[in-house]
């Protein structure tokens, strides 16, 4: 049990490393940050350090549609509350998640892309990974080539979600940045942990790139990072981890 802790937050620890990099480059950097629970130690380890995020701009992968910003369930308020305040970012880029016609969802998403580009693009997108290898709310299937827009949750996706609802009002859609949106930040850093992800990371770079693997698409973008616990590692072979940083459980 303690070996386990230990490698999280040896994890947290060189994921928030990339980060600070980043920082210490771009002070005003644009960086893109996940939800989920495998960031958690990220954000604590980002906030522990003596880091300014004052300039920079933080922007949502993805959003429930169904949760408005002030309901707690939703990622506007799991990011101000384990990000924005955390770490002192005044300035973000946030998904809507309120319900509304096709239309005004559209409007939502192109304004995401066009907020996006309008401060530069993005210089880091933090990820995490579904088990079933989905980025953002992009389910197995999504083409590359897709943007930010309305996007039906997978089964499983729904059932890995469902904690924070009743068992009813478990959102069927999403708002999500799209697979093309995720590729054009510079920099992108993959995180994950345990033994439920080691499928999906070993789809993702060790199997073909395809859009069955929507996580697989980072083996062809030029600054792709992804740092790993041994358990989410256990599926890659040798080529798989040359292109990963794996966190051993004894440093
Ligand atoms: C959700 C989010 C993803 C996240 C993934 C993994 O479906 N849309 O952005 O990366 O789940 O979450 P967790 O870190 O809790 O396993």
């Amino acid at each position: 049990m303690s070996a386990s802790i230990s490698v999280t937050s040896r994890v947290a620890e060189a994921a928030a490393d990339a980060v600070a990099e980043v920082l210490r480059a771009k002070p005003g950097a644009v960086i893109g940050f996940p939800t989920g629970a495998t960031p958690l130690g990220l954000y604590e380890e980002l906030a522990a350090r003596d880091l300014d995020f004052s300039r920079v701009t933080a922007v949502a992968l993805d959003e429930y549609l169904g949760t408005p910003p002030d309901d707690p369930r939703s990622f506007s308020a799991y990011l101000r509350r384990h990000v924005l305040g955390p770490l002192g970012i005044g300035r973000a880029i946030l998904l809507d998640g309120t319900p509304d016609s096709d239309v005004v969802l559209a409007t939502r998403c192109t304004a995401h892309e066009n907020a996006i580009r309008a401060v530069g693009g993005v210089d880091l997108q933090v990820v995490g990974i579904g088990a079933n290898g989905h980025l953002g709310f992009n389910e197995p299937g999504t083409p590359f080539s897709s943007r930010t827009r309305v996007a039906a949750l997978a089964p499983e996706t729904r059932w890995a979600n469902a904690v924070a609802f009743a068992p009813d009002d478990v959102p069927a859609a999403s708002l999500t940045q799209g697979l093309a949106t995720i590729a054009k930040a510079r920099t992108i850093l993959l995180v994950a942990t345990g033994d439920a992800k080691a499928d999906a990371v070993a789809a993702a770079f060790d199997g073909p790139v395809d859009p069955s693997c929507p996580a697989s698409l980072l083996q062809r973008h030029p600054d792709a990072r992804a740092v790993l616990d041994p358990a989410a590692a256990s599926g890659l072979s040798r080529r798989g981890r040359g292109l990963t940083d794996i966190v051993e459980n004894h440093a």
